[in-house]
């Protein structure tokens, strides 16, 4: 059976759309039930109305707590029978009760190598401390910010004359292969087959 994921964006959404891409495929075990956005202007929205895929906006500002966010959400992923998150630039902490209730089924793209360059700019920071190879996770989501067991990564090199902008590029190019990797990867084993 097909597991339902819901991908949060907060913005442009080329994740979300290198994922649904990867849902044509036949063979894919995972389909995008359900995108979601605390940003009312993501421009991700506008590929998940284009490929057919029901969105839902939390304002996070219209919330009296996070406990109340996090609750709202959760009952969205009820209501559209989610088996798996996938984190792909959710600019909003989630609370640690939501995270330990989808512990295991959370995941998040990052754009470094774990465990290096936690947080945000992680590119720049990588170009400041003169590294000489950058890349991508996808890791489980915990408590704690991009600290969650990694489940795969790609390399890139960092070149001369690399900027902050030129490096996310080379890697969101990686982005886009590994997530719907990793995607596959966890509802097969969730799945046991
Ligand atoms: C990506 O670089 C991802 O690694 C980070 O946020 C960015 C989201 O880009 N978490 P997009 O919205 O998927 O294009």
């Amino acid at each position: 059976m097909s597991a339902g994921i819901a991908v949060f964006i907060s913005g442009r959404g080329s994740n979300l759309l290198s994922i649904l891409e990867s849902c044509k495929d036949p063979s894919y075990p995972a389909h995008v039930a359900l995108v979601l956005s605390n940003r009312p202007d993501a421009t991700g929205l506008d590929i998940a109305k284009q490929y057919g895929v029901p969105t839902e906006v939390v304002e996070h500002a219209a919330y009296k707590n996070r406990d109340d966010f996090d609750e709202d959400i959760n009952q969205r992923l009820m209501e559209y029978k989610i088996d798996l998150i996938a984190l792909a630039g959710f600019m909003r902490v989630l609370g640690p009760a939501f995270v330990e209730q989808w512990s295991g089924r959370i995941l998040n793209i990052h754009p470094s190598l774990l465990p290096k360059y936690k947080g945000l700019n992680p590119q720049k920071r990588a170009l400041e401390n003169g590294e000489t190879q950058s890349g991508c996770s996808v890791h489980f989501v915990v408590p704690d910010v991009d600290s969650g067991a990694v489940i795969a990564q790609r390399c890139v090199p960092i070149l001369a004359g690399d900027t902050p902008e030129t490096l996310s590029e080379r890697i969101l190019e990686e982005e886009h292969i590994l997530y719907p990797q990793a995607i596959r990867r966890v509802v097969q084993s969730l799945s046991g087959s």
